[in-house]
């Protein structure tokens, strides 16, 4: 615990040991090696990867400042460890990992932090190289993606039971052909059941439109193999500084995140559609630095 009582005038004040300073921090022998303690060279300071991992973390600071040189620390210390590590590159600046470095200033400062320097096995795809497919799509990741309203939500959720029923599951779509006219018989899903439930036309046209738009994006192909993806120890990069615009980015991250999470509840390679309540949610950038 932290002191919460301030000292008296006169008291004397000691500085704190290093295992003091470790237990109120909570820092333990082993994990991620992010440096030092600024003044204190001989506190290591340690975060724990299951922590770190548990929620969601983020890295702050003004440009220059060394927010990509921590997170390409973070990164190896998780891959050291054997985590598998999937980066979507926005800047094109982490397939530097497969090298050790060369120079000679970073490398002397490494030795004398007790470090040499180190290459890690690495994947690097473009998006053209790792695409998703549109049976990749459910409907939350339709919903979330194109940004519904809960009203155009509801729709397409029954949308998907009408296809359904009429034995259209995404899971029996195996023809190449069959898979580019997905998105028309959601379309004419759409329309058959709005109205059905008596839908407002706006809200079907808005549907239709993000549908159509959808079809459009340059990053459908191949079903995403998440076995390609993940690899225990391995740096799998994403180059996205290229070729995509910000709302394909933002698409194409976004099911990315959403499969490998949904992969990882199931504990199997086999994803299916599933049902719309209880997914995870995750929210990507429209724009800008991820
Ligand atoms: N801890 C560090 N030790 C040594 N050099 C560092 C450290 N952190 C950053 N640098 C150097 O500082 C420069 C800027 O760092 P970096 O590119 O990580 O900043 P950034 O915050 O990601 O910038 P941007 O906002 O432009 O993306 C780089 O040349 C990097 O090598
Ligand atoms: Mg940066």
């Amino acid at each position: 615990m932290p002191p919460n009582i301030p000292p008296s005038p006169g008291d004397f004040v000691y500085e704190a040991d290093i295992s003091t300073i470790n237990k109120i921090l909570g820092i333990k022998d082993d994990g991620i090696f992010v440096g030092h303690m600024y003044g204190h060279e001989n506190v290591r300071i340690v975060l724990d990867p299951e922590t770190l991992l548990r929620l969601h973390f983020a890295i702050f600071g003004s440009t220059g400042s060394g927010k990509s040189y921590t997170v390409g620390v973070i990164v190896e210390e998780f891959l050291r460890l054997g985590y598998p590590v999937v980066i979507f590159d926005v800047h094109g600046e982490y397939s530097t990992l497969s090298m050790p470095n060369e120079n000679g200033d970073e490398v002397a400062e490494l030795i004398r932090l007790g470090l040499r320097p180190r290459k890690f096995e690495i994947r690097l795809f473009h998006p053209s190289q790792m695409t998703v497919g549109l049976e990749d799509l459910d409907i939350d990741a339709i919903s979330e993606v194109t940004s519904m309203t809960p009203i155009m939500s509801d729709l397409l959720y029954l949308a998907f039971k009408h296809i359904d029923r009429i034995e259209y599951t995404l899971d029996n779509i195996r023809d190449s052909d069959q898979k580019k006219e997905w998105i028309d018989r959601l379309v004419r899903a759409v329309s058959v059941v709005a109205s059905r439930w008596r839908f407002d036309n706006k809200t079907k046209i808005a549907i239709r439109r993000r549908l159509e738009t959808l079809k459009e994006l340059s990053i459908f192909g191949e079903r995403l193999d998440i076995n390609r993806l993940v690899g225990k120890g391995v740096a799998t990069i994403i180059d996205i500084s290229y070729g995509l615009t910000e709302y394909e980015k933002a698409v194409y991250v976004g099911l990315i995140l959403k499969k490998t999470v949904r992969c990882k509840e199931k504990k199997t390679n086999t994803p299916t559609t599933g049902d719309r309540r209880g997914k995870p949610h995750i929210r990507t950038p429209r724009q800008g630095n991820l």
